[in-house]
């Protein structure tokens, strides 16, 4: 195959930015979606969510005539040889994936394949859990195209591990590329696009079957909320010691090579449309093996009542909440990003409404976002200074870098009462504690009792 076209289903963070990466090295690429309004945006040259640099690549790649979005995925694959599948797996209420959109994609891709008589391959990056390439994504292109798999098309699951708000930094940068290959020809196939693409110095790349990929992304994504639900047991632990600090804990633990610093960063948990689901995902397909995870229904467990601990600390300084103004800052479920779902900002919030509490919040791009979750539930700030005015107390939701530039004379000079609890360990607690009430997750100081929750089975305890 000389320089093969490539197709992408899907025009989220990762079909996105996986199509605006191929085509700034050159690759002719066509992504397709069922959404009308996506499919202009994007031909327009309009990035339809934030993602750093999304916008200028966006527009290159239109500009060179190297992308374009169509709403028929069947012109996509009979333009292209390869086509990732790029869709999303959303949560059933029983945790597992739903697998709905893939299931469709691959409907499309086989009604597309009927047609087409060169080889083609097809692969999946969406993730998913062991077994559903096989199972549903084969068997339904195999129904619908009447062909065979590795005979006529060639089938691949390559997760992809890219953070948003670094979707295109990660897709250039790969720390490694996986293939699960379900034959050789494959697995070739992809291996030979990976190389093209990643030049002189492509990144280690680690070939396996379908079902070994499909587990390599879970466990993935689960040892890194693995590692933040531990570090936010640890600061629950040091929130009780007086004196100690788990970001010096982490720091130290984190130089040890064998641990490593990442996601080492203690707060109120995580968010996002990936570790919550993925976490989720990965219970309820252990279950359908008859396994237990018990270590992982721990770190979900954990990470649900984490953000009620920035509640609790709130408690400990005002008490009784009703009628206390309290200033939220941040929205998102993480910076650069102006993704809610699953943001810890929402049980906070939920919470602090519930105890009586009105808020007043800011982010930097999330507010219209927010809107559509809590309409005129809350009041909304045009700035973090408006945000923190005639405030009882403020809590530090998302580590925008905007907020670590915040001094305590902001928020002394504008709350009610200066009271601040860091929820993301932005702050200098020493620089804080002199010039207002301050606390943090994971800071061990002398708190009132209540902080520390009575009850060992409280639900923020
Ligand atoms: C995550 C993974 O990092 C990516 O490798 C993966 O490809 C992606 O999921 C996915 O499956 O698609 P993402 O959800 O974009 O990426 O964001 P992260 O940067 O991993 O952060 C997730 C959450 O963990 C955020 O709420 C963040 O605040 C929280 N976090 C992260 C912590 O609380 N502490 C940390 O030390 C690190």
């Amino acid at each position: 195959m000389s320089t093969p076209n490539i197709s992408i289903v899907g025009t989220g963070y990762v079909g996105l930015s996986t199509a605006v990466g191929f085509a700034s090295k050159g690759y002719k690429v066509i992504t397709s979606t069922h959404d009308n309004e996506k499919a202009s945006k994007i031909n327009e040259g309009v990035a339809p969510f934030y993602e750093p640099n999304l916008q200028e690549l966006l527009k290159k790649a239109l500009k060179d005539d190297g992308l374009k979005c169509v709403l028929d995925c069947k012109e996509a694959v009979m333009n292209t040889d390869i086509t990732f599948i790029a869709t999303g797996t959303p949560s059933r209420p029983d945790g597992s994936a739903n697998l709905e959109y893939i299931e469709n994609s691959a409907h499309e891709i086989g009604e597309a394949l009927k047609e087409k008589d060169a080889y083609h391959l097809i692969v999946v990056k969406s993730t998913v859990v062991p077994g559903t390439t096989e199972d549903v994504v084969k068997s339904a292109i195999e129904e619908y195209s009447n062909k065979q798999c590795g005979v006529d098309f060639g089938l691949c699951m390559s997760p992809e591990f890219l953070r948003q708000g670094a979707a295109l930094h990660d897709t250039l940068n790969p720390d490694r590329i996986v293939i699960g290959e379900y034959d050789k020809r494959s697995g070739d196939v992809l291996e030979s696009l990976y190389r093209n693409f990643y030049g002189k110095k492509p990144p280690p790349i680690i070939r396996t079957n379908l079902e070994t990929a499909e587990l390599i992304k879970h466990t993935n994504n689960a040892f890194l909320a693995t590692k933040i639900s531990f570090i936010n047991s640890i600061a629950n632990i040091c929130e009780r010691i007086p004196g100690v600090d788990v970001t010096t804990v982490a720091e130290a633990v984190g130089l040890d090579r064998r641990i490593g610093p990442s996601f080492l960063n203690a707060g109120i948990g995580y968010g996002g449309s990936c570790f919550p689901k993925d976490v989720k995902a990965l219970i309820a397909y252990s279950r359908t093996l008859a396994y237990n995870p018990d270590l992982l229904i721990a770190v979900e467990k954990i990470n649900e009542t984490q953000p009620y601990r920035a509640v609790k600390l709130c408690k400990g300084f005002l008490g009784d909440l009703k009628g206390k103004r309290i200033a939220i800052l941040g929205l998102s479920f993480k910076p650069n990003t102006d993704d809610m779902r699953e943001a810890r900002s929402i049980p906070i919030i939920n919470q602090l409404l519930k105890e009586g509490a009105t808020i007043t919040a800011y982010d930097p791009v999330a507010v219209a976002v927010a809107k559509t979750i809590f309409a005129n539930e809350i009041d909304y700030a045009s700035s973090a200074i408006e945000c923190l005015k005639n405030a009882d107390c403020c809590i530090l939701v998302t580590e925008w870098e905007e907020f670590k530039k915040l001094k305590p004379e902001d928020f002394t000079k504008n709350m009610k009462q200066p009271i601040l609890i860091d929820g993301r360990r932005i702050y200098n607690p020493e620089d804080f504690s002199q010039k207002m009430k301050f606390t943090a997750i994971g800071l061990g100081a002398k708190i009132p009792a209540i902080v520390l929750g009575q009850n060992l089975f409280d639900r923020a305890n």
